[in-house]
């Protein structure tokens, strides 16, 4: 498959296996930061698979709602069939901090620390009085941040590791962040 294939392919299998809205948004959100971290990390030749493993990493989340020990497992097995490179489905399999997987790759890495990171914006976004990204600030991402009644699903500990991992600390994620869900603030809806 080539690389317009490919896409073409997941947006396919998203629209197949997942009917939330917000969920399909998440995915790209993801996969434009995946962009960016490539780029950021140097990793421009790997761009396209960087941004596979975020456009797709959550694709069973519908179906293992029930059975969350299954999460990631069962999207690897669809995308083993479908002919996904293994580097994109180790990422995917790996990023569910439930699963306590070591991380090798950075792509891996970059998956795992960052990707509910677009949860979390999306949720400031969503409390500002525009609701929207453009009116979102680093400033006011690192306060809520601090705010652990604020969007308590997201895993802060997992986005923290991004120093260790990737050496960006969290006011420069942040801003990475931010900056790749700005730029498809149309598709998000935001
Ligand atoms: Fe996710």
């Amino acid at each position: 498959m080539n690389q317009q294939n490919q896409r073409q392919k997941a947006l396919e299998l998203i629209d197949q296996y997942i009917k939330n809205d917000n969920l399909k948004k998440h995915l790209l959100a993801a996969e434009n930061l995946m962009r960016h971290l490539a780029r950021k990390l140097n990793q421009e030749k790997d761009e396209e698979t960087w941004a596979l493993a975020g456009l797709l990493h959550d694709l069973d989340w519908e179906m293992t709602k029930e059975t969350p020990e299954k999460h990631t497992f069962i999207a690897a097995e669809i995308l083993k069939k479908e002919g996904f490179s293994d580097e994109i489905i180790e990422a995917i399999k790996k990023h569910h901090p439930g699963h306590n997987f070591v991380h090798n790759t950075l792509l891996e890495k970059a998956l795992y620390c960052c990707e509910e990171l677009t949860g979390f914006i999306t949720a400031v976004a969503l409390v500002m009085p525009s609701k929207k990204l453009n009116e979102v600030t680093i400033e006011r991402l690192l306060k809520k941040f601090k705010e652990p009644s604020f969007a308590r699903g997201v895993n802060r500990e997992v986005i923290l590791q991004s120093e260790a991992m990737l050496g960006f600390n969290l006011e420069q994620i942040m801003s990475i962040a931010l900056q790749s869900m700005q730029e498809i603030s149309n598709q998000l809806g935001l």
